[in-house]
């Protein structure tokens, strides 16, 4: 079998196995690893000494009491305390290192970070690029740029910091409950039971605010839809008279806007008030509870170190608010990083078209009783037996009604599918043994919709030969009958098409797709042609580029226009996927069968 495994589209949550997958990731940081490491001693270097700051502003606070008792504090400082300005002194030299350590880690972490996805990103697109047809079916381009771009920021932010952050406020509250234990583990045990479950408290409640304020900023979004469209499509609008139908359906979403905001509005009042009263009412108890220990012939607690006590209190109050949304910010990075490993894991065409033979095409092809149906299609068979023989310089045409196989013919002969069953022959290789890259190098195809990528009009037409010279180029163009209209513009070659650019008339597309084809100088040629008419003159133009090109070439030809049937070595007329009938046009046309019915159906022609 040829065809790539089914894909799985559900999207999993975090599991073993994503997490398993997530862990591709590590391949990426190989290369940086000991940068990676040396960024890691910073932050724990950074980090310990932030733990410190604490208990020296509360020796510094404390110090200025005067009263302060022979306390715990004395066994753990190596320097003396007593004295202001040595505390003071050596809180300066603490910043001093802190923030040379911390500027390191930042811009360590950050060149890492930089270096590890600019290689995911690109061996993201170079997976992307080299997936087999039957993926961008089953995948939609927007959806999967617009995922894999948001992925890689949550990513981003994870590396350069989220990591790092997590690790630092775990580190201080186990660090601080390991102090506040020391210097007094009765108010140790009061602070714990009430800080923090107020701090986790006030995070999910401000999480529930996000969610409300969010969906007030969807509901703005899609609003702003309404006017988007609105105004894009005005002249309907107004040729529909419209207006008030519109401005009624927008009048409700902004009511829908406000009373959202609105109700997010009053819990936030609610936080507000929670936060004054709770979270700082709780800070106040402990001060208190503190400040009795202080107090009495025999305090339990030096002033110094209830200071410090409180400085940690203070310190891990917020570190504890910081950590579930840290924690669900790392979540969210493991579910994109597997997301992105699991693209990144993907067998690619190479894979999966694996033949390695790179025989000489001159442009001899059968198909033998080929079958197929399109991988996320099973069940429709599109292809039944389709049995056809090109010889060398042939022209074959193809005609068929609407969604008969024709471009699905064109699909196979470039491998962009693996098929069911028969054969696909080349020169007589199986196309499955050819390499694919070989084979296509051999083919071109002007295509059903001619695309333009957005650039100059000589970058689309080298599109087809990267190589070529400028005379080549002008060549081609002017085989294919645009040199003309190329030259008309004031920029030339240069002229910028595609989105951003100049909006090129149907027939002008297509001469310059065959442009395209004729600087490839293929040896099979594949024209999709156009359904949409083109007027007389630009048809003229197109089919004798067309005719120019296909001269000395095998060509397979989908056919509407009578000139490229009649000439046509061979004309095979496709009906739901096998071939009705076969014969050039005149014989067939004096069967007055499929395809004379076609023919005059199609309304091709036939006087012309
Ligand atoms: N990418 C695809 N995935 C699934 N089914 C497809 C795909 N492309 C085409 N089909 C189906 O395969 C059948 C043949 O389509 P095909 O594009 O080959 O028709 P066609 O003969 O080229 O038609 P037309 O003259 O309109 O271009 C149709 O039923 C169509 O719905
Ligand atoms: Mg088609």
């Amino acid at each position: 079998m040829l065809r790539p495994k089914k894909e799985r589209t559900a999207k999993v949550k975090l599991s073993k196995e994503g997490i398993q997958k997530a862990k591709g990731i590590f391949s990426f940081m190989r290369p940086y690893r000991f940068a990676f490491l040396i960024g890691w001693i910073f932050l724990v270097l950074s980090t310990s000494v932030g733990l410190i700051f604490p208990f020296m502003m509360g020796q510094l606070l404390g110090a200025g009491s005067g009263s302060d008792v022979s306390s715990l504090s004395d066994s753990v400082k190596l320097i003396n305390l007593k004295n202001i300005d040595d505390v003071a002194i050596s809180l300066f030299v603490l910043f001093g290192a802190q923030a040379i350590f911390s500027y390191f880690r930042v811009v360590i972490f950050t060149n890492v970070t930089e270096n590890v996805l600019k290689d995911i990103r690109q061996a993201a697109f170079r997976k992307l690029i080299f997936m087999p047809m039957d993926f961008y079916n089953q995948n939609k381009v927007g959806e999967l740029t617009s995922r894999m771009s948001s992925d890689i920021t949550q990513i981003q932010e994870t590396l350069k910091t989220t990591v790092a952050e997590f690790f630092r406020q775990i580190v201080i509250v186990v660090g601080g409950i390991a102090f506040i234990l020391v210097f007094s583990w009765k108010l140790a045990l009061i602070m714990l039971s009430t800080v923090p479950v107020m701090a986790v408290i006030a995070v999910f409640f401000g999480r529930f605010i996000r969610k409300l304020s969010k969906s007030a900023q969807d509901q703005a979004a899609s609003s702003n839809a309404i006017i988007e469209e609105a105004l894009t499509g005005i002249a309907n609008v107004k040729a529909f008279t419209n207006e008030f139908f519109i401005l009624g359906k927008y009048g409700k979403a902004v009511e829908d806007i406000r009373a959202l905001n609105v109700k997010s509005g009053l819990w936030r009042g609610l936080f507000v008030s929670f936060i004054i009263f709770c979270l700082f009412g709780a800070i106040v108890f402990i001060i208190w509870r503190g400040l009795l220990m202080t107090q009495g012939p025999h305090p339990e607690l030096s002033p110094s170190d209830f200071f410090s006590f409180i400085m940690y209190t203070i310190m891990m109050g917020a570190s504890i608010g910081s950590l579930p949304d840290l924690y669900a910010s790392i979540q969210k990075s493991i579910g994109a990083t597997e997301n992105l490993m699991d693209i990144i894991g993907k067998d690619d065409e190479k894979t999966i078209f694996n033949g390695k033979a790179t025989p000489k095409i001159t442009g001899d092809v059968v198909f033998e009783n080929v079958q197929f149906s399109y991988p996320q299609r099973n069940d429709i068979s599109v292809l039944n037996g389709i049995s056809f023989e090109a010889k060398k310089n042939e022209t074959i045409a193809l005609v068929g009604s609407s969604g008969s196989g024709k471009s699905t013919i064109s699909s196979l002969l470039l491998n962009l599918y693996g098929i069911d069953s028969g054969k696909i022959l080349f020169d007589g290789f199986d196309i499955r043994e050819i390499e694919t890259e070989h084979l296509r190098k051999h083919m071109a195809i002007v295509p059903q919709e001619v695309i333009l990528f957005a650039g100059s009009i000589k970058e689309n037409i080298l599109f087809g030969n990267p190589e070529a010279t400028e005379e080549h180029l002008i060549e081609a163009a002017k085989q294919a009958n645009a040199w003309e209209f190329i030259q008309s513009f004031p920029e030339g070659l240069n002229t910028q098409v595609g989105d951003r650019g100049i909006q090129l008339s149907g027939g002008q597309k297509q001469r310059i797709a065959i442009a395209r084809a004729i600087i490839k100088d293929p040896t099979i040629l594949i024209l999709d042609e156009a359904t949409s008419a083109l007027d007389s003159e630009s048809e003229r133009l197109v089919q004798d580029a067309l005719d120019k090109l296909m001269v000395g070439r095998t060509s397979l030809v989908i056919a509407h226009r009578l000139s490229t049937i009649k000439n046509a070595d061979k004309i095979l007329v496709i009906q739901q996927g096998v071939i009705a009938e076969e014969g050039t046009h005149d014989e067939l046309i004096h069967k007055n069968g499929t395809y004379f019915n076609l023919v005059e159906l199609q309304g091709i022609d036939l006087e012309n």
